[in-house]
């Protein structure tokens, strides 16, 4: 599998630009063995944090069917961000992920995280997930989770998980986790927050389609700060953008150290 690289030493970030999008679900899909398998022998467990959208759904249903077999009593399912409707709503992101990947699958109730979105609101809804993480993690007041890893999409506003751009305290947030309503028609959402996004020790951005190219650009090139998507900084973990050409279509690889290399290189 051939894909073109950029490298950006400076920022800890790689882009990784793909033929196709089939080709970024094949990618993601193996590195979400290959890391989930090292951290459970290592750590013990493995825990991720996912994305709703269209963008990873071929990706979940591959990893259910890839994961038919397999043992998931190690592995612990989050949300990044969740809209604030019922669970069998259309627009529900968990609902989403249980019919792509979990009921492919033979993982334990218990590792599943869910947003509450019945029966609450959705600031409470924050604080009972904010209380959920800490328990799982083990951390006390002002510590930062670490995910092993977090499966983010990107908004053609430049949103990502829920957080919109002019979404106030992005950056110095001290929740863990947050309600936000956004302008319009959109629905409540209950997000996890930038600093937990970037106490991660993998985030994978995972965008496709050429709509996306000129926001692609403004993030990973421009590093336009008013867009959230900009703001995704690891700060011990690996940020990996995975683009097909589409989307990858207005950076400038040639300016970059871009080159072609084989998949096990990276
Ligand atoms: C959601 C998300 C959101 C999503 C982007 C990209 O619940 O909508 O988590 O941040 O990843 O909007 O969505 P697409 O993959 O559909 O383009």
């Amino acid at each position: 599998m051939a894909y073109e690289v950029i490298r950006q030493p400076d920022h800890g970030r790689q882009v990784l630009i793909f033929e196709s999008k089939e080709q970024v679900c094949r990618f993601t899909v193996d590195r979400f063995w290959e890391i989930s398998e090292r951290t459970i022998n290592e750590w013990g467990r493995f825990s991720v944090a996912l994305s709703g959208g269209k963008t990873p759904q071929d990706i979940y249903v591959e990893i259910g069917r890839v994961g038919q077999g397999m043992d998931w009593r190690a592995i612990h399912v989050f949300l990044v961000d969740e809209r604030f409707v019922p669970p069998d709503d259309d627009r529900s992101n968990f609902r989403m992920i249980k019919k792509t990947l979990l009921d492919a699958i033979p993982i334990p109730v218990a590792n599943l995280h869910a947003v509450a979105t019945e029966e609450t609101d959705p600031r409470t809804s924050a604080k009972g997930y904010e209380a959920e993480l800490m328990k799982f993690f083990g951390t006390g007041p002002g510590s930062v989770p670490a995910f092993d890893m977090i499966l983010l999409g990107m908004g053609e506003d430049g949103h990502t998980a829920s957080l919109f751009p002019g979404v106030p305290d992005l950056q110095n947030d001290k929740r863990l986790v947050r309600a936000v309503e956004p302008a319009g028609a959109r629905v409540a959402r209950v997000t996890l927050t930038l600093p937990v996004i970037n106490g991660a020790r993998n985030v994978f951005f995972l965008v496709t389609g050429e709509t996306k190219a000129r926001t692609v650009r403004r993030v990973v090139e421009e590093q336009d700060p008013t867009l959230p998507a900009s703001l995704v900084r690891p700060l011990e973990g690996a940020l990996l953008f995975l683009c097909d050409r589409e989307a990858g279509s207005l950076l400038d690889i040639d300016k970059g150290e871009a080159k072609s290399v084989s998949a096990g290189v990276v």
